[in-house]
């Protein structure tokens, strides 16, 4: 279930996704609660990160006492069997809004970003984080993780890749919510290009052979035949995330009563999962909890 945060008072609704917010901490409590009551226990936490903390070297990021490992801490000492995702990418940090760290130009310089990664990896284990999924598709980063963890003794925090992530227009209200859209550039030079399918086989043999736990797809609905192909090359688990604007027009649309939202949301999740997904990532988590939980 993803989930955003900010380190101030107040849960700050946010308009292109209805129902979604920024939560502050009390209210981050409430919602895994309630999501937890219908059998949602896996949450994926995204950080609202002040201007004044963005920086070029984005070093917020790998900060002990920062808004995501002080809130891990204080998640796992509540529900010690909470499961914890965190993201791994500079955006909400770096005062570019790039996943990674740039350029003069612009452009991401891939190397020194794996290593500011690592750091974000390290950080977010050691404050107790189950999985970490780094998200910037950088060249390398799987692996370079992988040993970054088992060097410090964090052999069993398991590592879910955004294997396939595509630069995509279904990313707005995400931004929107994190305030996190790229201040220059785009984010063509890392993530793929929607008309491309056999790189998304390239990406899933190199986080495969660099020790990906996980395969992810994003996004989940536009790109079922990813999913597929994915479910038919390897045996592990394969994952896809339904992002914001998926979201967003299956609210909008069952907001001005031309679809019926339950009977779609289902439709949507069930055909990521019929084209292959065994975890399917979406803001109608604890929604979808609450529909299957309930005879009506
Ligand atoms: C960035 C990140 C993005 C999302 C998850 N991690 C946005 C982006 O790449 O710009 C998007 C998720 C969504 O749209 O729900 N590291």
């Amino acid at each position: 279930y993803p989930l955003f945060l900010h380190a101030h008072d107040g849960k700050i609704p946010i308009t292109s996704m209805p129902g979604c917010f920024r939560h502050d901490c009390k209210s981050l409590f409430e919602e895994i609660e309630a999501a937890r009551q219908v059998g949602v226990n896996a949450v994926v936490l995204f950080p609202a990160i002040d201007d004044n903390l963005k920086t070029a070297e984005a070093e917020e990021a790998w900060n002990p006492n920062g808004l995501i490992p002080q809130t891990i801490k204080a998640l796992k000492d509540k529900w010690p069997d909470l499961v914890v995702l965190t993201d791994v990418a500079l955006d909400p940090y770096s005062s570019a809004g790039h996943d990674g760290l740039v350029d003069e130009n612009g452009y991401v310089i891939n190397d020194e970003t794996v290593e500011a990664l690592c750091k974000q990896a390290l950080c977010q284990a050691a404050a107790g984080a189950d999985i970490i999924s780094p998200s910037d598709m950088m060249d390398g980063r799987v692996g370079a993780i992988r040993s970054a963890l088992d060097q410090d003794s964090y052999t069993n925090v398991g590592i879910l890749s955004y294997t396939a992530k595509y630069a995509s227009a279904f990313y707005g209200p995400f931004r929107e919510a994190l305030d996190s859209a790229p201040r220059g550039g785009t984010k063509e030079s890392y993530q793929m290009d929607p008309a491309n399918s056999r790189e998304a086989l390239r990406e899933l043999e190199l986080d495969i052979s660099e020790g990906a736990d996980m395969v992810m797809v994003k996004p989940a609905g536009p790109y079922l035949d990813i999913i597929r192909r994915f479910r038919e090359q390897t045996e592990l688990p394969v994952a896809a995330y339904q992002v914001s604007g998926e979201y967003a027009m299956l609210k909008a649309a069952s907001a001005n009563g031309w679809l019926d939202e339950k009977k779609v949301v289902l439709e949507s999740l069930t055909a990521i999962r019929r084209a292959g997904a065994d975890m399917i990532l979406t803001y109608f988590a604890r929604q979808v909890g609450e529909w299957l939980n309930t005879s009506a």
